[in-house]
Formats: structure tokens, sequence, C-alpha cells
């Protein structure tokens, strides 16, 4: 379970995951991405945000232009070889986050992906293909084998869903209304991890029926 987790929505699908994969008796490591770039890590260490706007907008730029940042890779990535790389992708401004981008392009990936099976797991408010299409495409550039994807996204039209997340991310906190505006839920919610429970099965079995 490999994934970069900011407010843990992508960490909760893959614990979810990793739970049906157990009880199937699969051995599963965590492998979290650390999001160590001096320009943005500050922003991105605390939770909720300080200033949820300037903290959102501060990766823009680069996110526009597929930029790498620096990251820190923890030791199980190397402990090669794994039967399935499932790879957790939040989506920031409709593509993979920075961080998850900048693993990708690692030896370290090339590493953990060659010859080897991956799945993608996308959590966004909406726009999950950019996301899903760059995760794909670079574990196959790096010699991945790509067996299937699924994507969550958050409750309400565009207008509502955003302010329901950014009240979220810049307080912490759960709110039904903003400035008299009713907001839906917000981030992954229980239906969710059914589809990932699901999912999950249909990924082992997969790999049951391609051992025998
Ligand atoms: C910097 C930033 C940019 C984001 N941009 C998008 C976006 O373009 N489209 C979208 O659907 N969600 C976007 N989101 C929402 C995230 O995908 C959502 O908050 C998700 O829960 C993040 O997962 P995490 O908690 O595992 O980090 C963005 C979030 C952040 C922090």
């Amino acid at each position: 379970m490999l994934y970069y987790s900011y407010s843990g929505q992508t960490r909760r699908l893959l614990d979810t995951a990793a739970a049906e994969f157990a009880t199937r008796g699969y051995d599963v490591t965590n492998a979290q991405i650390g999001f160590t770039d001096a320009r943005y890590a500050r922003r991105f260490a605390r939770f909720p945000m300080r200033n949820v706007w300037p903290d959102m907008l501060s990766v823009l730029p680069a996110q526009v232009a597929g930029k790498t940042g620096d990251i820190s890779i923890p030791r199980e990535v190397s402990e090669t070889p794994y039967d399935l790389v499932c790879i957790g992708s939040p989506t920031w401004w409709s593509k993979a986050s920075m961080p998850i981008r900048s693993f990708l392009k690692t030896d370290e990936a090339r590493n953990l992906l060659a010859g080897t099976p991956f799945a993608t797991f996308v959590v966004c408010r909406d726009s999950w293909k950019g996301n899903l299409d760059e995760v794909r495409k670079l574990g196959q550039w790096q010699g991945g084998h790509y067996i299937g994807g699924m994507h969550v996204e958050y409750p309400g039209d565009q207008v509502r869903s955003m302010l329901s997340l950014t009240s979220f991310l810049g307080s912490g906190e759960y709110r039904e209304s903003y400035r008299g505006v009713r907001l839906p839920p917000t981030n992954v919610q229980p239906e969710h991890l059914d589809e990932v429970r699901v999912f999950a099965a249909g990924l082992a079995d997969r790999l049951m029926g391609e051992k025998v």
C-alpha cells in the first residue's frame, strides 16, 4: 500500500483495501511517501491548513507544469518483490499530487514496479481522470503492469462540494452550512469504503487466479 495522504482520506481507502487483502491471507506492507520539499513542506506539515486558499494555491503552478519536488521514501519500498503494489493518489489541481508524481519518477519506483502488477486508488473532490491517467502512465513507464484503478468523488455540486472541502481543510471540522448555504458531506463516505472492499476483493481474486 503506497500512498501520499495530506488529510488522511487516501490512507482511509488504502487501510480498507489492506484489511480486505489481509482477510484473504496476504501480508500487507504500508509505505507512506513524505512531502519534504522546502518550498511547500511547511504548509502541508500541519492540519488543518493555516490559510486554506494560499496553501492550496501554493502548489498550483508546479502542478500545472507537472513538476516534481523533494520527498521521503520509506525503506519498505526497497524490500521487493511484492505481488501487487496499490498506489493511493489524491488529486491536486486535476493531476496526481506532486509527492506521488515525484515518487513515480524515481529509481526506487522502477525497482518497485518493474515487472510487478499495480493498481491505482484515486481520491478527489471531483476530478479523477487526469490523476488516474498520470499514475497509470508513469507506473507503466517504470515497467509496472497496470491491472486496474478506482476513484472516489465527494458528494455535492461543484460550488457546494468545494465550499464543504475547503471549510474542512481550513478548520478540520465538518460544517453543515456556510453563510447560509447548506453544505454536502465532504471526504470519503462509508459507501466509498464499500466500493473499495469490492474493488480490492476483485484484485485479490485476480492475483489468486494468476498464481494457480
Ligand atoms: C492542494 C490541493 C489541491 C486539490 N485540487 C483538487 C482538484 O483539482 N480536484 C479535485 O477533485 N480535488 C482536489 N483537491 C481535493 C483532494 O483531492 C482531497 O482533499 C483529498 O481528500 C485529498 O486526499 P488526502 O487527504 O489523502 O490528501 C485538492 C486538495 C489539495 C490539498
